[in-house]
Parts: C-alpha cells; sequence; structure tokens
C-alpha cells in the first residue's frame, strides 16, 4: 500500500498530494504523463478529469486506474472547458481529503519533473503557481504568436487586477487545501483558460500568499492545443471586468474615508 504523500521540504510533514490533470482527447499523450508524475512524485495520486473524449483517452484512463491504486478517473459527459472540469476535480479532491491539490497539463508541457519544486514551495505559500515569465522560467518551442498572448495578456493582467503576478494565466499550479476550501468554487463560472487568472485573483483578494516558481514550459508534441478566440475573449472581457470592479470599490473606500 503505497501512503498518497510527500514529505514538505524539511520532512517534517506529510503531505497527501493529488495531480489533477483534464484531458480531451489526449489519448497519446496520457501514458506519458502518468509514467512521468508516477516517476517524479511516485507518492502522489493522480486524477484525470476526462471530458468524454471522442479518442478514447478516458477508457485509457480507466486501465491505468485499474492497475494503480494512485490513479483516478473522473468521466463526464461532454467537454465543458477547462475550468469546468478543475472545479468537479477540486470538489472531488476536497471531499477526499487531499492536503495539496495540483493542476497539469496532460500534454507534458508541464513537465513532472519540476513538481518537487513546486510542492516545497507549498511549504511556506499557499498557491504556488508555477512560472514561466519570471528570472529562471521560459518556453520552450511555443510560437512566436502564442508567447506575445501568454507575455501580454500577463501584462495586461497585472495592470487591470494592480498585482504583482507575472504568470497568472499559466496552468501549472499547487494548492493547500484551504485556499480551494476558502474560495466559493460554486460562484467561479470561468470556464475556459481565464479560469487560471479568476482563481489566481480569488487567491490573491482573500488573502493567500502567493508565491511564483519559474518552470520550463514547453510546447506540445503530440496531439492538438484546445486554445480558441473564445476562450481569448472570455478572457479579455472577464479580466477587463474584475478589474473595473476592483477600482470602483477601490475608488469607493477611498471617498468613504475622505
Ligand atoms: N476535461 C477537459 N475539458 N480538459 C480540457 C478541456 C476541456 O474542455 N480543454 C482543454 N483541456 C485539457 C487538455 O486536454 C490539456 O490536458 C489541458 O487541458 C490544457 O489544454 P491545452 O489545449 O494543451 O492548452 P494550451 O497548451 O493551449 O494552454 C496552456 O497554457 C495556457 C496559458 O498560456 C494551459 O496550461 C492553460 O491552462 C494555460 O492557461
Ligand atoms: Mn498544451
Amino acid at each position: 500500500m503505497t501512503e498518497a504523500s510527500s514529505g514538505a521540504e524539511d520532512g517534517s510533514e506529510v503531505q497527501r498530494v493529488v495531480v489533477i490533470i483534464p484531458t480531451y482527447n489526449e489519448r497519446e499523450n496520457l501514458p506519458m504523463i502518468l509514467e512521468r508524475v508516477r516517476t517524479s512524485v511516485p507518492s502522489a495520486h493522480v486524477l484525470v478529469v476526462d471530458d468524454g473524449s471522442p479518442d478514447g483517452t478516458g477508457d485509457l484512463a480507466d486501465k491505468f486506474a485499474a492497475e494503480d491504486e494512485r490513479v483516478h478517473v473522473m468521466h463526464r459527459a461532454e467537454k465543458a472547458g477547462l475550468g469546468a472540469a478543475y472545479i468537479a476535480g477540486f470538489e472531488w479532491a476536497l471531499d477526499a481529503e487531499y492536503d495539496v491539490i495540483v493542476e497539469m497539463d496532460a500534454d507534458g508541457s508541464h513537465a513532472p519533473e519540476q513538481l518537487p519544486r513546486l510542492l516545497a514551495a507549498t511549504a511556506h505559500a499557499d498557491l504556488a503557481l508555477g512560472s514561466r515569465w519570471v528570472p529562471g522560467g521560459k518556453v520552450v518551442n511555443w510560437p512566436k504568436s502564442r508567447e506575445l498572448l501568454s507575455r501580454g495578456g500577463n501584462l495586461y493582467t497585472r495592470i487591470a487586477l494592480g498585482i504583482e503576478l507575472h504568470d497568472a494565466t499559466g496552468g501549472y499550479r499547487a494548492y493547500r487545501r484551504i485556499v480551494l476550501q476558502t474560495i466559493d468554487l460554486s460562484g467561479v463560472s470561468s470556464q475556459g483558460y481565464c479560469f487560471q487568472v479568476d482563481l489566481a485573483w480569488r487567491a490573491v483578494q482573500a488573502g493567500f500568499r502567493v508565491v511564483e516558481v519559474p518552470i520550463t514550459f514547453a510546447e506540445r508534441e503530440r496531439g492538438e492545443s484546445k486554445m480558441s478566440g473564445n476562450i481569448v475573449r472570455e478572457a479579455l472581457i472577464r479580466v477587463t471586468e474584475w478589474g473595473a470592479a476592483h477600482r470602483t470599490a477601490q475608488l469607493k473606500a477611498l471617498l468613504r474615508r475622505s
């Protein structure tokens, strides 16, 4: 019986870790990512959240789960977006009493080999963001257009929300359970990738300690990205709305004081 744990940096604490991997048509990537997680952090559990992938990713995940008690699978009826998949996964993970809950893509862009560093950061932070845009972080093989989108999106987010984070849109991160228990998950309606900004913003506003850990993000070698124009539009509109609401609240507080 394997204990689902990861020692904290000083080895004094035993943490139960679950890595949530959302999948849509990732059959070609699933065996690779599960193997790399198993090798990098043998004690971690994995929850695959599959949205009824037509390519059979869900069935393949079931086969892994049947052979390894650390692997769990959640099947959802249809493709409902990254945000919805993660919210469902978070609720499952909180119910199952994990201490640290990790987000990771299935396509290998988020190297499981860097997971120990992310987990170590949760010893002194509530949320550890894997960051491409801090010193030491980088992207490999990403088209220039995606890099510009990510850098631009993060710059806009930093200015609109007035936060210090350099990579609030990234999807490789580790939450201490208290963060996800405190945030009203049922109130999070972001569907696409702006879900990442949404959660980082809520964590900052709730006063949690959020740190950025440099990572190397490598573009996928197999399968396709699900990024789309709609996803970018949703993010732009929502971040602008959150920023406006935040500024209005700040202004009101200022006026009340004077
Ligand atoms: N269950 C489910 N449902 N999974 C999904 C869905 C969905 O609707 N959409 C995407 N996924 C899964 C993919 O199968 C993959 O494992 C992961 O979510 C990320 O999707 P990609 O399509 O590979 O995303 P990306 O590489 O374009 O974007 C990455 O970078 C963004 C920031 O630049 C991701 O890490 C995003 O989270 C991140 O915001
Ligand atoms: Mn990807």
